[in-house]
């Protein structure tokens, strides 16, 4: 039975990939992984702001970047609570390649064209053998309309993707009025892939304090039902590469994004909760599966329930929305 999956133009051995997360902060950790049976990793994301940040001060020759945090720059993290600086971040993807034999995929975090991507050439030439760029933004600017959003994003897609030749793959939110016209774009921009979705880690209210709350709280399966009805929309519309993060936390879920038609499927959550070792669990079940139900590879699963072959695409649609709705009775 074959595993093997086509991700970025590269051949992964299966589709479990390792997401962009602290993992990849720790060789110990990314060789468990590896041996538990990851078929590829992405690393912490280097951002924007931060690599401005270390620019900034370069430019200006002070000491420490975080000398040169304006005030406009003052809601995000200091300089020194990054866990990686730029120059470590290029010496981890090197510590990586040296003592992995999967493929390492580097993480740049950012929307706005700027110097910041010239970091993607730094990232090739340390050895990644691919490149996600995470565009995550969240716009509160009433002056600020969706284009001007998306054309920036798409504009740093393009210097992202002249810039270096391994793959690039594109992690994206699902708030995007027409993901799919956006998902067609990113790939005319020369991403050979795209990543969904984004998770918004919203803040909570101190109703004693009055105060806003920032909290991470990990993904559960229920996350993954947007992710795939997404996946079954793009996937007879792409041309590259899908991924799914956020929400795979079993088998089945594992093997209805393949349905949907992922090529690939990265894990966090679960791999926080349970380590490395759900890996191996999640592979026999998947393999297990396929055996069960007469499946010979992934190619053939990979897009079974997508929008163009499912057999209800309605269900999809805003067709089922009404349907659900009137057939509530009281
Ligand atoms: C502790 C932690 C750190 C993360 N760091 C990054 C990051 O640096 N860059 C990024 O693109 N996503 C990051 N993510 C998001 C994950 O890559 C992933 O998209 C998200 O957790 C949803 O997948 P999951 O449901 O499997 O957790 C992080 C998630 C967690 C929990």
């Amino acid at each position: 039975m074959k595993l093997t999956t086509p991700y970025l133009g590269l051949q992964l051995k299966n589709p479990l990939i390792v997401g962009a997360s602290p993992f990849s902060d720790n060789l110990r950790s990314t060789q468990q992984l590896e041996e538990a049976g990851a078929a590829a990793i992405v690393m912490r994301s280097l951002f924007e702001e931060q690599i401005d940040m270390e620019q900034r001060a370069l430019l200006h020759h002070i000491e420490s970047p975080a000398e040169s945090t304006a005030e406009a720059t003052s809601f995000f993290p200091a300089y020194e609570e990054y866990q990686l600086a730029p120059d470590q971040y290029l010496r981890q993807i090197g510590e990586l390649k040296r003592h992995l034999s999967i493929p390492v995929i580097a993480s740049l975090n950012g929307y706005r064209p700027g110097g910041w991507t010239d970091y993607a050439a730094r990232f090739e030439a340390a050895g990644a053998d691919a490149i996600e760029l995470n565009l995550y933004q969240l716009v509160t600017d009433p002056e600020i309309s969706g284009d001007e959003v998306e054309a920036d994003m798409l504009e740093t897609v393009h210097r992202v993707t002249d810039s270096v030749q391994v793959p690039v793959s594109i992690k994206i939110s699902a708030f995007h009025t027409s993901p799919t016209q956006f998902a067609k774009a990113l790939e005319n921009a020369g991403a050979a892939g795209v990543v969904v979705f984004n998770r918004f880690y919203q803040p909570d209210f101190d109703i004693e304090e009055l105060d806003v709350q920032p909290q991470l709280k990990l993904s559960d399966s229920s996350e993954l039902l947007m992710r795939l009805r997404w996946l079954a929309i793009l996937s007879p519309h792409l041309t590259r590469s899908l991924a799914a993060t956020g929400g795979v936390h079993t088998t089945g879920d594992v093997i209805k994004a393949l349905l949907a038609g992922a090529h690939a499927v990265q894990l966090v959550s679960v791999l926080l909760k349970h380590g490395p070792r759900i890996l191996t669990t999640l592979l026999t079940g998947l393999h297990d599966w396929m055996q069960e139900h007469g499946y010979e590879s992934i190619d053939e699963l990979r897009g079974a329930m997508n929008l163009q072959r499912c057999p209800d695409p309605a269900a999809f649609e805003r067709a089922n929305y009404q349907r659900i709705l009137q057939s509530w009775r009281i």
